[in-house]
């Protein structure tokens, strides 16, 4: 089955064409405008979306080699995301579905994220944990089966990709935050400085960032300023060793509370190598099955949402014209 899958949730425009579990083409652009604002600014969002996905959606279908008469099925996001930016992804799927007269669905964006590797889509990786690790969430989720999700452990505050851009913020290293905490960290002492570590009661599977994010803002506005800017990789790498610390900790206590021997991960902040190395490690030394999506496929991308699609669709699932865009849909 060729699916055409759209994403347009939030600063990326993206399309992708996925046959079978094989990606065809996964054309993501990412909307510069944002940058000088320090965060994404919703109507710039969704009047970029307007500009650009027409042409990344013809994009992919010359990267794949396919006509669009060639799309037997159309996946998009429908929620959670911003309002205006949703709406645009929708309407232009609706759209080439009516034309085309073919099936379509509309997909959870935070499912598309845990379904971005092949091996979920695969009966046999079952049960297992997801860690979404993402900007706007941060989840411990339990697949039972396919397509069934029970969340068990949620942040209380701040998602993990938040704290990241609220820290590259504090540090003056400018958006988007992830990479750049990344890059100034690989300068850095990760054990120099020591941040505090969350709810890690043995009970807990939720997590917290708040409390991480406010201790870097003290000690920053502590220090000295002719010092500081010596300090900020070994900042940035104690900040980033307590998030990878936290997010390990409580994967393996969700693998073991619910009996599971398979770890996927997914969301954004998974782009982040420390955190592949060390999730890597860790997984070895348990004899736990890991399950990480290549870098591109981490962050926001259409061929998640078609790969999501594909697996509704060929259950029999579709969506009907009246479907509508859903700003807080949860999982
Ligand atoms: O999944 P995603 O693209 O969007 C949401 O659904 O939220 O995740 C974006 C988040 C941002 O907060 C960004 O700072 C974080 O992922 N991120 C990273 C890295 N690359 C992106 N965090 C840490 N290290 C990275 N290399
Ligand atoms: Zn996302």
């Amino acid at each position: 089955m060729l699916v055409l899958g759209i994403e347009t949730s939030c600063d990326e425009t993206s399309a992708a064409l996925v046959d079978g579990t094989g990606i065809l083409s996964n054309i993501i652009t990412t909307q510069d405008v944002h940058q000088k604002y320090g965060g994404v600014v919703p109507e710039f969002a969704s009047r970029a979306h307007m500009r650009q996905l027409l042409t990344v959606i013809g994009a992919a279908l010359q990267e794949a080699q396919r006509a669009l008469t060639d799309i037997e099925a159309l996946a998009v996001t429908r929620g959670p995301g911003l309002a205006g930016s949703l709406l645009v992804g929708l309407s232009v799927c609706k759209g080439i579905a009516l034309a085309l007269k073919k099936p379509w669905i509309g997909i959870n964006h935070i499912e598309g994220h845990i379904l971005a590797t092949a091996e979920t889509s695969d009966t046999a990786c079952h049960p297992y944990i997801c860690l979404v690790a993402s900007g706007g969430h941060t989840l411990l989720v339990h697949v039972k089966k396919p397509l069934q999700y029970k969340i068990v452990g949620r942040t209380i505050d701040d998602a993990a990709g938040e704290a990241f851009d609220k820290v590259a913020k504090i540090l003056g290293l400018g958006y988007p935050g992830g990479p750049r905490v990344e890059q100034s960290a690989k300068g850095g002492n990760p054990s120099a400085i020591s941040f505090p570590r969350a709810l890690m009661e043995s009970d807990s599977l939720d997590f917290s960032f708040s409390g991480l994010k406010t201790a870097v803002l003290y000690h920053v506005q502590n220090l000295n300023p002719e010092v500081a800017e010596q300090q900020t990789p070994h900042i940035a790498a104690g900040f980033q060793q307590a998030v990878v610390d936290v997010l390990i900790e409580k994967s393996l206590r969700a693998l073991r509370r619910f009996n599971c021997r398979h770890l996927v991960l997914a969301g954004g902040v998974v782009r982040n190598t420390p955190l592949r190395t060390a999730f890597q490690q860790t997984c070895r030394r348990h004899d736990i099955t890991l399950s990480m999506p290549a870098p591109e496929l981490c962050t926001d991308n259409a061929a998640m949402i078609a790969r999501a699609g594909r697996m509704r669709l060929l259950r029999g699932q579709v969506s009907s014209l009246s479907l509508d865009a859903m700003p807080n849909l949860s999982l």
